[in-house]
């Protein structure tokens, strides 16, 4: 069984797309089962494609997102991944707002996974330059090597 996660930020076209990237090549790279996507909590880009600077971000490192479309979190979500994982601390406020009680999925903070970073957010890029993005993926690669290390432990 593939461990399923969701990561989640505002729009889904810039942090979390990044995220589900870095994940997916760190996933690869040490051979987990995983499967993986990513929502925003708002709706303002559903259907379009990760922001350019984004896809340019990941471009460089080799992973193309171009297909990737922006869909809005849901609470069924909750039900269907095993990990809702939120880039900034709003949005990890926002997501415990429409958490059900039944929820199956734990839901934690990108950072909190990365050993001395706990509680710190991936900051927003939307209205950076270039060097946000980087450093959004910079962020979200940290990330995801420290979470796919916990993860593939805990099989
Ligand atoms: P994201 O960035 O949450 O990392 O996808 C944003 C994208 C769009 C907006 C805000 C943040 N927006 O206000 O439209």
């Amino acid at each position: 069984m593939p461990v399923r996660l969701l990561f989640v930020c505002l729009g889904n076209i810039c942090r979390s797309p990044l995220a589900e990237a870095a994940f997916r090549a760190e996933a690869d790279r040490i051979g987990l089962d995983v499967e993986i996507d990513s929502a925003g909590t708002g709706d303002w880009h559903v259907g379009q494609p990760p922001d350019p600077r984004a896809q340019a971000v990941a471009r460089r490192e080799g992973v193309d997102i171009g297909a990737l479309r922006a869909r809005q979190v849901t609470k069924a979500d909750f039900h269907q991944f095993d990990h809702v994982v939120a880039l900034d601390f709003d949005i990890l406020r926002d997501l415990r707002a429409i958490q059900p009680e039944s929820a199956r999925a734990s839901l934690s903070l990108l950072l909190d996974h990365v050993p001395g970073r706990e509680g710190q957010s991936v900051s927003d890029p939307y209205e950076g330059g270039k060097a946000h993005f980087e450093k959004s993926w910079a962020d979200v690669s940290e990330a995801a090597k420290a979470l796919a290390k916990t993860l593939a432990s805990a099989r």
